[in-house]
């Protein structure tokens, strides 16, 4: 059964404050956690963004999810995107990634790489005009899962990969 959509997703910077709760949901969203130490370096790096979103529950916002993009060089790489396995479906990873869009440049390039069993992950992103560009092969140490590297760029966005670097 699907959630009914969350109220008022409110998306803002992630703050240190916010690093219990990221965590948190964390060990529950993925198999091979990341840990503190990896949330705090991505928040240091001046050039990345990291964005939380924040639901209405019962007065106080409660953290639902985060994402975590970097910069490397001229491109954002997509590296962490969770929700609270109790807010799934309410349409706030959707919140968080038109967010992530509106403060990147029109004409971004932006990748990221998923579980190959990962079909909702990968349906969210294709919603977003990411396409598939390549497998990395067991890139997942945990099972051995390939990974998709998806790509969003003005030519993914046109229906081609002709701006895809490696491609
Ligand atoms: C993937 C994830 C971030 C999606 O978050 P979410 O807030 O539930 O996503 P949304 O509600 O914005 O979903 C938007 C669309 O994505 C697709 N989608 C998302 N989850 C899906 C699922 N489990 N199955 C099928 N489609 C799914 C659907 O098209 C959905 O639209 P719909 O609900 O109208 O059908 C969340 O399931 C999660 O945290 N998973 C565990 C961590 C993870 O896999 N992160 C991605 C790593 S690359």
């Amino acid at each position: 059964m699907t959630a009914p959509p969350a109220a008022a997703i409110e998306v803002r910077r992630l703050t240190y404050a916010d690093l219990p709760q990221v965590v948190a949901i964390e060990r529950r969203a993925f198999t091979s956690p990341w840990s503190l130490a990896m949330f705090v370096l991505e928040l240091s790096k001046p050039t990345g963004i990291c964005l939380a979103a924040e639901i209405p529950a019962g007065g106080e916002p409660e953290l639902g999810g985060y994402l975590i993009c970097s910069r490397y060089d001229t491109v954002w790489h997509v590296m962490n995107v969770a929700v609270d396995p109790t807010q799934r479906r309410r349409g706030i990873a959707t919140a968080m990634l038109s967010s992530l869009l509106a403060r990147v440049e029109h004409d971004a390039q932006l990748t990221l790489e998923v579980r190959r069993s990962n079909a909702g992950a990968i349906q969210l992103y294709e919603r977003f005009g990411f396409r598939s560009a390549g497998v990395r092969r067991r890139y997942y140490a945990d099972n051995g899962e390939d990974a998709l590297v998806m790509w969003r760029t003005p030519a993914t966005l046109r229906g081609t990969l002709d701006d895809v670097p490696g491609t």
